[in-house]
């Protein structure tokens, strides 16, 4: 720890504002291309960054308004600030990579009230290479002994230009939208949002946005704001003004207008801006996982990344049934073993099997879904414990399916006996689901009582050797750095969307958006790997907007350690195609985005993990994007067996979507393959050292 004064870390400068100098305290990354400065004017806490010496966020003002006590904004001077430099190396147990560098500059500066009650807290900014983070940490203190109740975080981020946006609505409760690409000054939450929708589960409180929210600047900057380690407190929207072209925090509330009760000493989670010039930077950062503390589970090597098939598309496409009474059931013992073999056959490890137990005759039933799971008691026809045997007995895994019709405090008394249940049958993961409203009522899917449930699941699942995958979730803040047995999660617009009439296709630009916003946040259980892109015969009308390469590619560039071969098994069996998902890898050693620009195009190329193999996928928007594959990031003086499955020169994916060209090549380092993109099309390559 070093103190700021006379160091070049760390320079006391004078700011000037409406005539009223106030010194200012700098902290800067380790390249120094960004710069933070905090300053108080006026007796208000303030900071400002800066990029490659340009202003990125201007003045903003933070502070807190509580319930039963004054606001923390104003009367405020510094009474120290701290430096300290930090520089290590981290492995993750599974992940985009497997060394991760965590190297920054930190900032502590503590700040206390100049009148009583005297309230005191600290603000630390951390400044990376890739971004700025920054919380608030108050410590124990007379003035807030008892429980505090924050009604509001002030956070603000001013912006210092009208940019271009991709967003999602400030959803309390869901963040399964389409992204909308405006101007900042254009955002209108409003105008996307559907009372009602989905069963109820949406609510819209203001013109917010839910993040990662991604922008880029005139100048070509690009900036994405969200949150690292959100534990014990709500989820943050960033409410906006389109006017004075500024955020500021709104955290997520309940229906008592409350919106966090926590107790000092206690931590937010960090507000986060990752800066760059290349928007495939972006996707790199290891910042938000960088902002968690380190691995508190210990071994996790029971769960291992994997592929895996399942009984669910059937029920989306309408051809099987969740329940039983139906008479056409999917979840049978049956179907289950056919599915092993196929996995078994294929170097798939898991079997998804969702609507295995009792109660899905009623579960969207407002009157009954707060009863009706148990999670432990199996349909008659569906042999749990047979399966769970003959499922060790071809290596591979049951994964389990909670659906908790959002009947949360039902779920969390039931919990222990069903991972007990899991544990005991060697099943090591769990697809979790919160679909409708929650119960209790009151509360909303991204709220303080909520995300305390979330990490309910983890760290009950930690005990019990369970790693889990949630739909309808918190979002992802890097957590699974703390508890890498949360593995991956929904949070998006999945493919499921794809099958639903009523909600149509997904528009070809959703995925180029997706992996500069939602996918910075972690892993996606997105779900890929459809075949049968017509969905004739169970769907007559709405075609995926997709070509059978971009499906393919989306096993490299949508990261999950879990990656679901979502189709028919059917449509499997015998597609060459099928090759590249027995190939692709889910580990990796090394991720590298290629090329790419937000809401037109991706290329990642990821080696996988302990091997010299490599893996590159690529996909575009609703333009066709001729492409050629530079194969620059290879070792040097090694052979590789390129296989390529790119669109035909006939592939359409309107008229023609499963035209695939599959070739094999002899490739080394410095080689270019031609993967020329159709719209909405795509390419994969597995490259196999020899
Ligand atoms: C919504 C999930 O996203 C989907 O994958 C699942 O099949 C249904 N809920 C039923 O749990
Ligand atoms: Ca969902």
């Amino acid at each position: 720890m070093k103190k700021f004064f006379g160091l070049s870390l760390i320079g006391l400068i004078m700011i000037g504002c409406g005539g009223k100098a106030e010194k200012a305290w700098t902290v800067s990354s380790p390249d120094k291309q960004i710069e933070v400065n905090f300053f108080t004017l006026a007796g208000q806490p303030a900071y400002a960054v800066s990029y490659k010496g340009q202003n990125q966020i201007d003045t903003s003002f933070l502070g807190f308004v509580f319930q039963d006590q004054p606001a923390l904004k104003e009367n405020l001077k510094v009474t120290s600030g701290v430096t300290s430099s930090f520089n290590e190396s981290w492995e993750m147990p599974w992940g985009e990579q497997r060394q991760v560098e965590n190297r920054y500059n930190e900032l502590k500066l503590s700040l206390e009230e100049t009148s009583a009650p005297h309230r005191k807290f600290d603000v630390v900014f951390r400044a990376f290479n890739d971004g700025v983070g920054f919380r608030y940490e108050f410590p124990k203190q007379p003035a807030m002994e008892r429980e505090t109740i924050i009604l509001e975080e002030r956070s603000e981020f001013n912006l210092t230009g009208d940019h271009q946006v991709w967003w999602i609505p400030g959803d309390w409760d869901i963040y399964e939208y389409l992204y909308n690409t405006t101007r900042f000054s254009e955002i209108n939450a409003y105008s996307v949002f559907i009372p009602g929708d989905h069963l109820g589960q949406v609510y819209l409180h203001s013109n917010a946005v839910n993040t990662p929210v991604t922008m880029k600047s005139e100048a070509g900057v690009y900036l994405s704001f969200h949150e690292a380690d959100l534990t014990n407190y709500p989820g943050m929207t960033l409410k906006v003004d389109t006017t004075s072209l500024s955020m500021v925090s709104e955290l997520v509330g309940n229906k008592s207008g409350i919106k966090a009760k926590v107790t000092a000493p206690f931590i937010t989670p960090w507000r986060t801006v990752q800066i760059a010039d290349r928007a495939g930077d972006l996707i790199e950062s290891k910042m938000i996982l960088n902002l968690n503390d380190p691995n508190q589970v210990g071994d996790v090597s029971w769960f291992t990344p994997m592929k895996y098939v399942g009984i669910w598309w059937d029920m989306h496409l309408g051809r099987k049934t969740w329940d039983y009474a139906s008479g056409n059931h999917g979840a049978t013992t049956e179907y289950t073993k056919e599915l092993m073999d196929f996995a078994a056959e294929n170097g798939i490890g898991g079997v998804l099997v969702e609507g295995w137990n009792t109660g899905w005759e009623t579960w969207t039933d407002p009157n009954m879904r707060d009863t009706i799971f148990d999670f432990t008691t199996p349909y008659p026809d569906y042999d749990l414990e047979e399966l769970a045997r003959y499922g060790k007995e071809k290596g591979v895994q049951i994964i389990m399916h909670h659906e908790t019709s959002g009947a949360v405090a039902r779920y969390e008394e039931r919990m222990e006996p069903a991972y007990q249940l899991m544990n005991r049958l060697g099943i090591h993961s769990v697809k979790t689901g919160y679909v409708g409203t929650i119960i209790p009522d009151g509360e909303y899917h991204h709220g303080q009582w909520m995300v305390n449930h979330y990490q309910k699941t983890v760290e009950t699942g930690a005990k019990y050797q369970v790693a889990i995958n949630m739909h309808e979730p918190i979002k992802a803040t890097g957590k699974r750095r703390t508890f890498p047995n949360e593995i991956a999660r929904e949070g998006l617009r999945g493919q499921e969307y794809n099958a639903w009439a009523g909600e149509g296709a997904s528009p070809p630009e959703h995925l180029p958006i997706v992996a500069f916003t939602r996918m910075l946040a972690g892993p996606i259980d997105y779900t890929p790997g459809i075949f049968n892109l017509t969905l004739k015969p169970y769907k007559e009308d709405h075609p995926i907007k997709s070509t059978l390469a971009q499906q393919l590619s989306l096993y490299v560039v949508i990261y999950s350690p879990i990656q679901m071969a979502a189709d028919l098994i059917e449509y499997y069996q015998g597609n060459p195609a099928f090759q590249f998902i027995r190939d692709v890898a889910v580990d990796w050693e090394q991720s590298k985005v290629l090329d790419g620009e937000i809401g037109d195009f991706v290329v990642t190329a990821r080696q996988a993990k302990g091997t010299d193999d490599w893996f590159v996928g690529g996909f575009t928007d609703e333009n066709p994007k001729p492409y050629t594959l530079k194969l620059d990031f290879l070792e040097a003086g090694k052979a590789y067996t390129a296989r390529v499955y790119r669109d035909a020169e006939d592939t359409d994916y309107v008229t023609n979507p499963t035209a695939i060209d599959i070739v094999e090549l002899e490739v080394k380092k410095g080689d270019e393959i031609p993967v020329n993109m159709v719209a909405a099309g795509g390419f994969a390559v597995s490259l196999l050292a020899k």
